[in-house]
């Protein structure tokens, strides 16, 4: 059975992690770092600090040389490969990259993770139309996503995230392809999700839309984090 994201734990839980990349490559070293529930961290740092990495560790995409990475409760170097997926289902990722479906229309890529969840037809259209109008693509809403501009695909990957309002949420460079304005409405739709109770964390060296948050900033420098370098940084819960 799979544990709850309810459950009164940290809702990611990095202990001491490192990461070496073929043949020595430090990406991340020995990083402490707990997310509590419905914080919403900022993980800065300049280019090639670590933070993909880190947040691919978080979602099972690479796995740690060196430490413990938990979620939800799991530890993730433990657990088995169906309950990975279950896990996974639960956590909306905006990848770098994006990896949307290039084939795919704009609605069709936003409405799989809730086809996967067996939304109904009618809930399905109506939170897409709505991610539509937030992030204000409605107009590309049947048009390929290989025809979009890099920032309207950046926006499909970014409802495709928050379309199921996942209980987490890792957002890497979300706003790295937008204009100020766009990266505006990006946030508000994060803040959004926040208040219903998602647990956001969002790598980004794009200091504009961090740097007038409340929220916490962890900041990753060479792979370590700056300031008390190997302390554990403990979550604080934001009212
Ligand atoms: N798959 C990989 N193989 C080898 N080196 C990698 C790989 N991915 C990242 N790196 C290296 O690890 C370091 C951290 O990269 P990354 O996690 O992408 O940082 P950031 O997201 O902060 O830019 C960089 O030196 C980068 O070149
Ligand atoms: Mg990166």
């Amino acid at each position: 059975m799979i544990k709850s994201f309810s459950d009164d734990l940290p809702i990611v839980d990095i202990v001491k992690a490192t990461k070496v990349y073929p043949p020595d490559i430090i990406a991340v070293q020995n990083v402490s770092l707990a997310v509590g529930k419905g914080e919403l961290v900022f993980l800065t740092g300049m280019s090639g600090a670590g933070k993909t990495t880190l947040l691919k560790m978080v979602c099972c995409i690479e796995q740690p040389t060196k430490g413990v990475i938990e979620v939800a409760g799991h530890d993730l170097s433990r657990i088995r490969q169906t309950e990975i997926q279950k896990l996974r289902r639960q956590i909306g990722v905006v990848y770098q990259d994006f990896k949307i479906l290039p084939k795919q229309t704009v609605y069709e890529n936003i409405a799989i993770p809730m086809e996967v969840m067996y939304r109904s037809p009618k809930e399905i259209r109506k939170r897409v139309d709505q991610l539509l109008e937030t992030l204000r693509i409605t107009h590309k809403r049947n048009i390929q996503t290989a025809k979009l501009s890099r920032g309207e695909q950046q926006r499909v990957a970014i409802a495709r995230a928050a379309a199921n309002e996942p209980p987490l949420i890792l957002a890497d460079e979300p706003t790295g392809n937008l204009d100020s304005e766009v990266s505006g409405y990006v946030m508000e739709l994060f803040k959004q999700l926040n208040n219903a109770g998602s647990t956001i964390i969002i790598a980004t060296h794009d200091e504009s839309i961090y740097r007038k948050s409340r929220h916490r900033k962890v900041e990753l420098q060479h792979g370590l984090f700056s300031g008390h370098v190997g302390h554990r940084q403990l979550p604080l819960i934001n009212a």
